[in-house]
């Protein structure tokens, strides 16, 4: 599987860059509130320059009552004094560039904070007003008008309406501080442009696209009915069927709008969507060279611990990858996903799934999104008292993201583990004892952590996956193995003189020979006496052999 034989230009760095995600608040406190900000971004932008990343995504950093973390924003042209200024992000913007690091930012379009003066102006306006229709309001149903307009539920929990005091309702597919804007409003599609502008100028090198798949809702707001089976929430429809609020074709409007003005910006300024869609085809679609560069491929994420999940998921994105002429991305973590070591069983064995995971990730072509601390082999924290959660949809679920949101431990003996200055305050979410033995400090230089592996593997894909200079990720041959093994050459033989890669993984239950493959270069386990011949299971390893073709 190829791609375009052009020659790789610079503005084409996202086609094979390992983007490392920036949870704001949780990645480094500088000014000791036990939250994280855009300055102790800025003070670790060396320690990301190491680690041999290419771009962050940082999340949203812009003010916000962080209702929702933040994915409810007040102006989205500022940044909330938690986290700095604009100010700081200039500083941290520029010192980023100046090591060779790109910035991506995080857009939420789909909805405003309800303190976004928008909301502010709606709520105090009257019922068919041009405030109102800036959002969704609608009358309800019932003799009164006392029940929902329709049956839409919220990805949180619960209706997906709220009723305001002129009895009205207010349409918000997340929490109800997060009111959904209507984007059939010229206005707001106008704003959102300039929006995009403000950042653009301001140097930034590409945009998370939140709920990307949201922002049209099928005409009339029409129910989803029965389709649902009884017992389940209508989110879990998601990637199975069409819902009228996701996935509606004129979206991709909006995106045709986005792409010039993305173009008009000289050095590669890309757009990665956040969407859900119902098939592998239609998340396609938001991709290509009239719409957004790329979309998350959550189905590597999904994958089941087994070499016929990664194999059909891998081969389905590639091929997908060829009809939209545009590599895709690979994603074991993100903010609102339990972390991998835990996904893949928690504990010795989760950890070791995970660093094998991470080098077959490492090792396909298209780019790569590094969750914080999957570096450092970070567990989901699994016991958070409850009354420190804070993920809106705990009180409407049950469920809470929080666990994978946990500030990063960098060094020292006690909590919250160098996350803020000496002498600062707790950080908001505690970190459990044993990351003591997980912080950045604890893990450098001893060649079996995990954040040492990441190195090495960061290292050897920029040597061996494309030739100097070039952005085109390499391809993929799969190479016979044993049941239960995953086995391929990756990069480009050209790539690294006469010799191509192999990344050989056994997800099977028993230790397989790979004599074969090469000359070993990377292993996920710790060497021990069988290495190089033999894989123990849940385990990966490149090799380095002379190029086949
Ligand atoms: C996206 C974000 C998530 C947020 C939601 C609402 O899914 O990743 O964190 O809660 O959108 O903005
Ligand atoms: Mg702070």
């Amino acid at each position: 599987m190829s791609f375009s034989s052009a020659p790789s230009r610079p503005e084409d760095w996202w086609k094979s860059a390992v983007v490392y995600q920036v949870y704001v608040r949780s990645f480094a406190d500088d000014d000791g509130d036990g939250i994280g900000d855009l300055a102790g971004v800025r003070s670790r932008l060396p320690y990301l320059r190491d680690l041999g990343v290419d771009a962050l995504w940082l999340t949203p950093f812009y003010r916000s009552p962080m209702v929702d973390g933040g994915y409810d924003v007040a102006d989205y042209r500022d940044v909330d004094p938690t986290f700095g200024t604009l100010t700081d992000f200039d500083a941290m913007i520029t010192d980023a560039h100046a090591l060779g690091l790109r910035i991506i930012v995080d857009i939420v379009p789909n909805h405003t904070s309800d303190a976004h003066p928008w909301f502010g102006a709606a709520l105090t306006s009257s019922p068919g007003s041009a405030e109102r229709d800036r959002y969704l309001f609608r009358d309800g149903r019932g003799a009164d008008g006392e029940l929902p307009p329709n049956d839409w539920e919220s990805i949180f929990g619960g209706p997906a309406w709220t009723r305001v005091p002129d009895g009205q309702w207010y349409l918000h597919l997340f929490d109800p501080a997060q009111p959904d804007l209507n984007w059939r409003h010229p206005e707001v599609r106008a704003e959102f442009e300039d929006v995009l502008r403000f950042w653009l100028d301001r140097g930034v090198d590409g945009f998370r696209i939140d709920v990307a798949h949201g922002m049209i809702k099928a005409n009339g707001l029409p129910d989803v009915g029965d389709s649902v089976p009884a017992g389940q929430r209508q989110v879990e429809l998601l990637g199975r069927a069409r819902l009228p609020y996701f996935d509606q074709d004129e979206v991709h409007e909006i995106y045709r709008a986005w792409r010039p003005i993305l173009d008009s910006y000289p050095g590669g300024r890309m757009a990665v969507a956040e969407a859900w869609a119902e098939t592998p085809q239609r998340l396609a679609r938001y991709v290509g060279p009239d719409e957004l560069h790329q979309a998350f491929n959550f189905d590597f994420l999904d994958a089941t611990w087994s070499a016929d999940s990664f194999r059909k998921v891998v081969d389905t994105a590639l091929a997908e990858s060829a009809i939209v002429g545009a590599p895709t991305t690979w994603v074991l973590s993100n903010h609102d996903k339990q972390r991998h070591v835990t996904r893949y069983g928690d504990g010795a064995l989760g950890l070791r799934r995970a660093r094998a995971a991470a080098l077959l990730m490492l090792a396909l072509p298209g780019s790569v999104y590094l969750y914080q601390g999957e570096e450092l082999g970070l567990p989901e924290v699994l016991d958070l008292p409850d009354e420190l959660r804070q993920d809106p949809a705990f009180r409407r679920t049950g469920e809470s993201r929080d666990g994978c949101r946990v500030p990063l431990p960098w060094s020292g003996d006690v909590p919250p583990y160098g996350f803020g200055p000496a002498g600062g305050g707790p950080a908001w979410l505690p970190a459990p004892p044993t990351w003591r033995a997980l912080s950045v400090a604890a893990q450098t230089g001893n060649p079996d952590s995990t954040l040492e592996l990441y190195r090495a593997a960061l290292r050897l894909r920029r040597e061996h996956t494309a030739p100097a200079g070039s952005t085109e990720p390499g391809q993929v041959t799969w190479l016979e193995s044993e049941p239960g093994v995953l086995a391929f050459g990756f990069g480009r033989p050209a790539a690294a003189g006469s010799t191509e890669l192999v990344c050989v993984v056994n997800l099977g239950a028993e230790p397989v020979a790979v004599g074969n493959y090469g000359t070993p270069l990377l292993h996920s386990q710790p060497a021990g006496p069988d290495t190089p011949t033999t894989l123990p299971t849940d385990s990966a390893a490149w090799f380095t052999r002379p190029a086949t073709g």
